[in-house]
Parts: structure tokens; C-alpha cells; sequence
């Protein structure tokens, strides 16, 4: 119990519009509490009252955070237990987003001063409207009904004035009534409250053929004293047809400098918006396969990547297919899709477990499906690139690695991205998961056949002191179903076999510290200095960032 503000907003995506005399039912609830900031979750529906129909509106994620007492102290919040599977899922995903919203200034300011971007883009033709005709400037007074009780101002209310600015410009651009589709996330910079006065700009920043984008600043004022800026947000509009579809909408002459830049700022808010809904909002499965890899929509692609997993992870229909010596073989089917499970305790450490089998390059000394394993490049702290070597699967069956090593048509290689998260509380596991990418400097090549992995990795848990839960988990796509068909069908214990050598390749080197020599350490070295590999990472950076977008 203790008030809180609103920091931020992550994108909010309007998916339909409410209509006067239709009811709208928002639900809200935390989803986890950090240190001092904490995620709530809100799901806005909207109802027909006359055909009893009821549809989603907007699915929103905001962060609070705990007001400093009067002695400057943080409050600190306690954490919340998640109690049911749903719970669970939202308190680990919501970490995850936290993740891509602490770096979001970041990307942008990043996208933003990437000179290849600012040259794309010609500025709009001579008989389009010009910005200044669409300027919006409007001032309220805050007074006690729009704040709550320690008079800061509701950052709903501030959104609202925002909007309503917004709204006037987009209609002037448009001539018609714009609908608002999206909200980028934005952040209240600094507070406001009753007795301020917030003067609200808007203009705006440019047409697309459909979507507008109206940017707006909200600063404060006293009667003395400097402007505060509280924050800035952009919206998009759309104008619709009669029929519902989207309009063409008039083309934007920007102002001359300041308008020039937004104009083309604007064009890479709408690359990178477009990367958060497509791979952050949807669903793991709709997401296609090999998403090309990019340092700008990297963030998205492990989100994407570690909240597959963690959802798969969640399921709470695994059926026991097998299980020898308790290491148990579960599957899942959903709709079209197969995937598997591989679960047992290990005598490892769970930090030990995850720092062993976080270590990729070391996977083909207990795994006899992982014939080769070369880190591409380190993105992040916690994500990588990986190119992995297997032998292709003959007549349902995997070739040997002597066969498969003879003759380079027997091969399949996958370009992984590999995202490795640590727990942030004690309940959490570790994270491995993996996805594939694809890469422009890493194309198929001959001999080769190019896999791919839509879902797997491992999620480790602390059981009890020294001991850890390893789960191996896989969505299996065409190239491994057949490796774990057989023994699904209980016909062989492939399975049981890796996990075995799994489990002694932890035990070996469960007491080595971290300092003494990591197993496989020499020949990672090795190839990490080897010249060509190194022009391969400087290559793919330099041609990454010299990918238009
Ligand atoms: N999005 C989400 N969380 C954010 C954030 C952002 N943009 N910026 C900071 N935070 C979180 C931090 O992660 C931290 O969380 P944790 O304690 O759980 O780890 C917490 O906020 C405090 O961070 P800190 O760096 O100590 O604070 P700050 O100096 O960045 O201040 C606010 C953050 C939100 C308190 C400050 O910017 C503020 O007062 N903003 C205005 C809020 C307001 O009045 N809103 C209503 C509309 S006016
Ligand atoms: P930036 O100019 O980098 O976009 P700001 O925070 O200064 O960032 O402004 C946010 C948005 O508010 C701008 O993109 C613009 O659309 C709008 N805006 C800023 N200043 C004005 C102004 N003086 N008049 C009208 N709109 C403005």
C-alpha cells in the first residue's frame, strides 16, 4: 500500500474502435513486481448491448512505480506469488518485456543516428499539405479531478489530452475523422501536478499511404519557472472507408530542419514499430521461421525467442510418454504440431548446469546430433548466433556421424539464435532457448541442407541444494521429428541416451570453478581466432549495418 506513478506505456495496438452506447469492461492486474516498479497488465473489451457480443479493444502493459517517502527512501515491493499456471506464464514473461523496454531508448536513439536510415526516404512531392497546416497547440490547467490524492496528475488523463491534440492534427491533414490505431511506448518523464499547466503540441510528422504519424510534447509550466518536459508520444491514425478500409491518405511537406528530421524519424519509427507487433505481439507460431536477423530487431527476435519457450514451457497438457531410469519423455500436440519434452534431476548446481549447457560450442561433446557448433557472433550479454552442423536424417533414421562426416550431402546446418536468461528471482529457471534466424552473411550453402528450429532449449530449475531439473524441450519441426519419432513410438531410447550423456558431461565438470578452463575452451579459442572466423563476425557486422531497411 503505497501510491505509485505511472513510468511507462508499452505500444498499445487498437484493434477496434468503441462506439457511443457500446459498454467497455477493462480489466487490470499486476503481473509482477520488480524492486520498486511493478507490470500491470490491462485488457480493455468492448460489449453490444443489444447483440450480447463482446470483443478485445486493446491488450496494454504498463509499469508503475512506488513514490519515494518524504525521506527521499525507495519502497520497495513485495513480490507476488504467482498461483496458477496463466499467473505463472504472465510473471515470467514480464520479465522478459521489461528487458525490451529498459533498451528501448536505446534502439531508438540508435535507429535514429544510423546515417544509412536517414537517407532513405525522398521527401514528400510538392502538391502535398504543408506540416504547419496541421499544427495543434493547446493548454489545460490540472485541476484536483484530474489527479489523484497526492495531486500528481493521472497519466491517463495526460494521454487523453494528448490524444485529443493529436487527433486535431490528424484531421487536418486528412480532412475527414482519423481513427487511432497505435501508441508508441513512451515514458512520463518527470511528474505533474494540480496547479500545473500542461501545454500540449502536436504536428504531423508524416504520411504514410495509409497511417499518419502526429507527434506531441506535453511540457508543464508553473506561473514561474522553466518548462518540464513530461514526456512525448506517438500516434498513429488511420481514416477509414465506409466499408472499413483504410483510406489513401494526402502526402506531408515537413517543414524545413526540425520538421525534415521528424519526417524521417518517422519513417524509422514505423520500421521499428512494425518489428515490435510483428514479432513481440504475435504468437510464437504465426512468426515465420528464420526471421532475418537484424541488430535492430534484435531485442524483438529474443523476446520472441525466450517467451516461445517459456509458453511452451508452460503447457499444462505434456502427456508422460516414456520414462527410463526417471529421465521421462513427455509430448504435446497442438493442432498440427508435435513437441517433446525431456525431463530429470541432475546432480548439478543449477547455475553450474546453465553456464555448462549455456556454452553451445560444447554441445556436440555430449549430444551425437550436434556435429559441429561455431559461435558466429555474441550480440548481447545474454544472446548469440550460432551455426550448428547435423547429420540429416536418412529413412528415419540419423546417420552416423562417420557416415554423415564422409559425404557432405548427409549435413544440415542451422543458424541459431541462442538467448540465455538467468532467473531473476529464486522461483524462476534458467532460460536456454533457441530459434532459428537467418543471417545475410551465413546464406545455405551446398552440401548443406539449411534446417530450421522454430522452438527449443532447456530450462533448468533449482530443486534442492546442489540439484537441478534439466528440461530439454523441442517444437518439432520436419528436420528432428523423425530423430525422436522412434522413440516416441517407443521402437528406441534415443532420448534417454543423450540426456545420459548429458547428465555425465554436467557431472564431469560440476566442481570445476569458473575460472579453471571450461571444457572445450582450447578449441573454442582456436576457432574464435581464426582468421577467417573473425572476418566472418566482421563481415556480418558490416553487412548488417549496411542492410537498408
Ligand atoms: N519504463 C519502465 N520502468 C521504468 C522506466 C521506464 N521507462 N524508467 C524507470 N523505470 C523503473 C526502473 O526500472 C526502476 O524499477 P525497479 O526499482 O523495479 O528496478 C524504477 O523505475 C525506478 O528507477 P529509478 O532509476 O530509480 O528512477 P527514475 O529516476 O528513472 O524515475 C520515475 C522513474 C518513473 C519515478 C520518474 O521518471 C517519474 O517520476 N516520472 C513521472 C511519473 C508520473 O508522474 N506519472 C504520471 C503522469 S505525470
Ligand atoms: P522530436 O522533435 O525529437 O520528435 P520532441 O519531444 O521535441 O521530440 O517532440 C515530440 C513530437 O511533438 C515531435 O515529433 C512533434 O511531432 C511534436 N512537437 C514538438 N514540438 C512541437 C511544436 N512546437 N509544435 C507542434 N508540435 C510539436
Amino acid at each position: 500500500m503505497s501510491p505509485c506513478v505511472t513510468a511507462s506505456m508499452d505500444d498499445i495496438h487498437f484493434e477496434h474502435t468503441i462506439r457511443v452506447a457500446q459498454v467497455v469492461n477493462i480489466r487490470a492486474k499486476v503481473n509482477r513486481a520488480f524492486n520498486t516498479s511493478m507490470e500491470v497488465g490491462i485488457l480493455v473489451k468492448c460489449e453490444d448491448l443489444f447483440s450480447d457480443r463482446q470483443w478485445k479493444v486493446c491488450h496494454a502493459f504498463a509499469t508503475f512505480v512506488t513514490q519515494r517517502t518524504n525521506a527521499g527512501q525507495k519502497v520497495i515491493l513485495k513480490p507476488i506469488v504467482p498461483q496458477t499456471q496463466s499467473e505463472l506464464l504472465k510473471h515470467s514473461l514480464a520479465a522478459e518485456r521489461r528487458r525490451v523496454r529498459m533498451l528501448h531508448d536505446d534502439i531508438i536513439k540508435d535507429l535514429l543516428s544510423h546515417r544509412s536510415f536517414q537517407q532513405d526516404g525522398s521527401l514528400a512531392a510538392g502538391d502535398a499539405v504543408a506540416a504547419e497546416k496541421t499544427k495543434v497547440e493547446s493548454v489545460e490547467l490540472v485541476l484536483p479531478p484530474h489527479a489523484n490524492h497526492q495531486v500528481n496528475t493521472f497519466g491517463g488523463q495526460i494521454m487523453a489530452w494528448m490524444v485529443n491534440v493529436a487527433t486535431i492534427a490528424a484531421s487536418r491533414l486528412c480532412q475527414a475523422h482519423p481513427t487511432l490505431r497505435t501508441i508508441d511506448m513512451f515514458t512520463f518523464r518527470g511528474p505533474s501536478q494540480v496547479g500545473d499547466r500542461l501545454l500540449l503540441r502536436a504536428i504531423v510528422n508524416n504520411a504514410f499511404k495509409n497511417s499518419i504519424e502526429v507527434g506531441v510534447r506535453a511540457e508543464a509550466y508553473q506561473e514561474e519557472g522553466p518548462n518540464r518536459h513530461i514526456n512525448s508520444a506517438f500516434m498513429i491514425f488511420e481514416v477509414l472507408d465506409d466499408n472499413g478500409k483504410p483510406c489513401i491518405l494526402p502526402r506531408l511537406r515537413p517543414e524545413p530542419l526540425e520538421g525534415e528530421r521528424r519526417f524521417q524519424e518517422a519513417i524509422a519509427r514505423k520500421k521499428i514499430r512494425l518489428d515490435r507487433k510483428y514479432i513481440v505481439s504475435r504468437k510464437q507460431a504465426e512468426v515465420p521461421l528464420s526471421v532475418p536477423f537484424d541488430p535492430r530487431n534484435q531485442v524483438y527476435l529474443s523476446y520472441n525467442n525466450v517467451s516461445a519457450l517459456k509458453v511452451l514451457a508452460t503447457k499444462n497438457n505434456w502427456r508422460l510418454t516414456s520414462e527410463k531410469d526417471k529421465v521421462q519423455l513427455y509430448t504435446l500436440e497442438q493442432k498440427s504440431m508435435l513437441s517433446f519434452k525431456v525431463e530429470a534431476e541432475v546432480d548439478v548446481p543449477a547455475e553450474r548446469a546453465f553456464h555448462l549447457l549455456a556454452e553451445l560450442s560444447n554441445r556436440p561433446r555430449w549430444d551425437m546430433h550436434y556435429q559441429k557448433c561455431e559461435q558466429i557472433c555474441q550480440v548481447d550479454g545474454d544472446d548469440f548466433l550460432y551455426r550448428v552442423v547435423t547429420p540429416s536424417v536418412q529413412h528415419g533414421s540419423v546417420a552416423s556421424s562417420t557416415s554423415a562426416s564422409q559425404g557432405e550431402g548427409n549435413l544440415q546446418d542451422f543458424i541459431l539464435l541462442a538467448s540465455k536468461r538467468k532467473p531473476c528471482d529464486s522461483g524462476d529457471s534458467y532460460v536456454i532457448a533457441l530459434r532459428s534466424v537467418s543471417l545475410p552473411t551465413h546464406p545455405p550453402v551446398e552440401g548443406y541442407k539449411r534446417g530450421e528450429v522454430l522452438c527449443a532449449g532447456f530450462t533448468i530449475l533449482e530443486t534442492k541444494s546442489n540439484m537441478s531439473l534439466i528440461s530439454y524441450y523441442n517444437q518439432a519441426s520436419p528436420e528432428v521429428l523423425p530423430y525422436i519419432s522412434t522413440d516416441i513410438a517407443g521402437l528406441s531410447s534415443s532420448f534417454y541416451n543423450t540426456f545420459c550423456s548429458c547428465s555425465q558431461y554436467l557431472t564431469k565438470y560440476r566442481l570445476q570453478s569458473f575460472s579453471e578452463e571450461q571444457p572445450g575452451q582450447q578449441d573454442r579459442l582456436a576457432s574464435t581466432h581464426s582468421p577467417s572466423r573473425e572476418g566472418g563476425a566482421e563481415r556480418l557486422s558490416e553487412t548488417l549495418r549496411s542492410t537498408q531497411l
